[in-house]
């Protein structure tokens, strides 16, 4: 139960946010800045959630639901975009075919097997061959436009070929490939960030990114597995017809799509897939089996939002129970404490886990999880295995929840959590454990990239004495090399060629290997790119990292501090004397320029294309800042419908009133 106080806040709370929202959309002249907003909604937010009896359908949090998120214009798709029904077993797939016959008044049907790709569903629309829109699915009847995401997957075509309908909307998924969702986790791991869960919630992450070119850098894929709807000619009868005849404009359409004549071979391909599904290079979760007539899907129609004339017939699930019977914590090259399960070992999907991660003390917290208690381990695409959760049946009194160490593990220094900060962290920058991952990320592929130098040879030089820092691997000597197990004097001036080679690997390597905290691959590209060298990374204030694209204000600061400490400093010093190249032989390249570069923009009045929160990221994203009253610093007062006082002080101070249309002309004109 909520003591008085909190429902006191309570209110308060909802009132306060009603009387912005009040200010901010109908008054168009609110109180408060969205910062200031978003958090009176997270305090509401988290009181609801520790006790949801609290919520009532008119809280403002009820408002926004699951409604697409503001941030992209809203779709309403003109035919809904549905769901499946699922089959689990053999049984319900043959009580879906049964009804089938019962509805088509006949058993000889064709149907089409396909892969059930684990990403989220797109729909394509194109104009005279050309790719007008990408819309998310939303609740399925609207989704958000994403079109200028959509655009960067290189598989969507631009335009098709042939001679499509004029108008036409195809529908697919988008999915991230596995070998790129991989490397993407490795250097996030290697940055000291959070993993992503599986592929499918990291598709959505990019596919939903304001900024496209982040999404570029994700290499999604797509495959087309629908017809939505067309105007002007309709496709062939058929659904594999229609693949084909889709495949025939460019569309990427999946090759393993059969077409069966009965229930029997609709199983054998389910079991075949089974096996067969780790071989491709994208997350299946099941099998989809479509009636291949389009007349007969016509006739059979829906029941809801699925479709009766298709079901998917799931795999199973990449889920088992099992007990944990330790939590332990490991220490990463940053020194942050990774807690992780130590599990009686179980099968799960043909293979055997023992250990399974638990990411930091909150996730624990949040799952209640508890040493002795019986979990569900899952292995989610390519991702080490995760404990989703306890099952509570088995909860006794003798499981308590989980306090992290108070020392390192390692080398007992007490472990800090800085304010905002998941992670524990053992700050003692001479940890032998973080000695031994940075050196292991310094060597990796990825950053210096010394071939022969690989987990067990750092351990050993480590153990030997032989190497404390970077800088001492570039004074190993090949006696001292061929002196060790295993090592003959062929291999030990192999190893010594490698290091030497090491020594022009690219500024970004370099920098990346350097082990700055969530400093990974695409950030260290970024910095080499903007700051040619080492030294002038090391040079760089906050505000100068914080202007770069992609970098915000908590990587600059770890960037800072970073070269701030001493010993750090050093190190860079030495590898310089060394001889490593700390230099680019590209100039930098000073900061993007943007067109709305020091330039005041003031909204005012309801907006046909953008919404409010929409304009002011468009603005602060090319460059522009946004404030709330008419100042003779203004440059412009962008005005819609009903634009009120605001359009008058604009005129009273002589500054410059346009629209919509004006402010996006503004920002295709060409940089200053
Ligand atoms: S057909 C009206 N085919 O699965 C039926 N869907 O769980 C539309 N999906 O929302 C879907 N692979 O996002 C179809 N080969 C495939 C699919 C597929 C994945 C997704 C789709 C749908 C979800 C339902």
């Amino acid at each position: 139960m909520a003591d008085r106080a909190t429902i006191r806040r309570l209110k308060e709370l909802r009132a306060e946010i009603n009387l912005h929202n009040h200010r901010y959309h109908t008054l168009d002249d609110p109180l408060v800045s969205d910062a200031e907003f978003d958090a009176l909604m997270r305090e509401l937010r988290a009181i609801e959630e520790a006790d949801p009896s609290l919520v009532t359908p008119d809280s403002p949090t009820q408002r926004v639901g699951s409604a697409p998120s503001e941030r992209f214009a809203e779709v309403v798709h003109p035919q809904p975009m549905l769901s499946l029904a699922n089959a689990f077993d053999g049984g319900e797939l043959a009580a879906w075919h049964k009804r089938a016959a019962t509805l088509l008044e006949t058993e000889r049907f064709a149907m089409v097997c396909e892969p059930k790709i684990d990403g989220l569903a797109i729909a394509l629309t194109y104009e005279d061959g050309r790719l007008v829109r990408g819309a998310t699915r939303g609740d399925g009847t609207r989704g958000e436009d994403v079109t200028a995401n959509v655009r960067t997957i290189r598989t969507v075509p631009l335009v098709l070929q042939g001679k499509p309908p004029r108008r036409m909307e195809v529908r697919g998924e988008v999915y991230f490939p596995r070998d790129a969702f991989k490397r993407m986790n490795q250097q996030r791991a290697e940055a000291g960030e959070p993993l992503f869960a599986n592929p499918r919630n990291a598709a959505a992450g990019a596919l939903r990114q304001l900024d496209p070119r982040i999404t570029a850098s994700r290499r999604l894929d797509v495959w087309v597995y629908q017809l939505g709807w067309t105007e002007g000619r309709d496709g062939p009868g058929t659904h594999a017809e229609v693949m084909a005849w889709l495949g025939g404009f460019g569309l990427r359409v999946n090759p393993e799509m059969t077409t069966v004549a009965s229930l029997d071979e609709a199983e054998a391909y389910h079991e075949r897939w089974l096996g067969r599904r780790a071989e491709v290079n994208y997350q299946t979760d099941g099998i989809v089996i479509k009636i291949d007539r389009r007349d007969f899907q016509r006739h059979m129609g829906f029941v809801g939002r699925e479709p009766r004339w298709a079901i998917a017939y799931k795999f199973p699930a990449e889920q088992a129970t099992t007990r944990l019977l330790r939590i332990e914590v490991n220490v990463g090259r940053t020194g942050t404490l990774n807690p992780y399960a130590v599990l009686e070992p179980v099968q799960v999907s043909g293979v055997t886990v023992k250990q399974a991660t638990l990411h930091n003390e909150d996730d624990i917290r949040r799952k209640d999880i508890r040493v002795g208690d019986v979990v569900i381990v899952e292995r989610a695409g390519e991702v080490i295995p995760q404990v989703v959760g306890p099952v509570l049946e088995f909860r006794t009194k003798a499981q308590v929840p989980y306090e992290m160490p108070e020392r390192c593990p390692v080398c007992s220094t007490p472990v800090v959590r800085e304010e905002g900060e998941a992670a524990h962290r053992c700050v003692n920058a001479r940890c032998e454990a973080q000695a031994y991952e940075r050196l292991k990320h310094f060597v990796s592929r990825g950053a210096m990239d010394i071939e022969g130098l690989g987990e067990r040879l750092v351990g050993v030089l480590l153990e030997a004495g032989l190497i404390e820092d970077f800088p001492d691997i570039y004074r190993l000597e090949a006696e001292q090399l061929a002196a060790l197990d295993r090592m003959g004097e062929k291999s030990a001036a192999n190893l010594i060629a490698a290091i030497e080679a090491s020594k022009q690997r690219p500024l970004a390597a370099i920098i990346a290997g350097l082990g700055i905290l969530h400093v990974g691959g695409e950030t260290a590209v970024l910095l080499a790119k903007r700051f040619g060298g080492v030294p002038r990374l090391a040079a760089a204030a906050q505000e100068d990292l914080e202007s770069i694209d992609g970098i915000g204000p908590i990587v600059a600061r770890a960037i800072v501090a970073h070269f701030e400490n001493e010993g750090n400093a050093r190190i860079v010093a030495e590898l310089g004397a060394a001889g490593v190249r700390l230099e680019s032989d590209e100039t930098p390249t000073a900061a993007t320029p943007q067109p709305f570069d020091g330039l005041r923009f003031v909204v005012t009045g309801r907006l046909e294309t953008f919404t409010r929160s929409q304009v002011e990221a468009y603005i602060k994203e090319r460059g522009g800042a946004v404030s709330s009253g008419v100042s003779k610093k203004t440059d412009y007062v962008v005005a819609g419908v009903d634009p009120g006082t605001k359009r008058d002080d604009a005129e009273r101070l002589g500054v410059a009133t346009i629209g919509e249309a004006e402010l996006v002309e503004l920002a295709s004109a060409d940089a200053p």
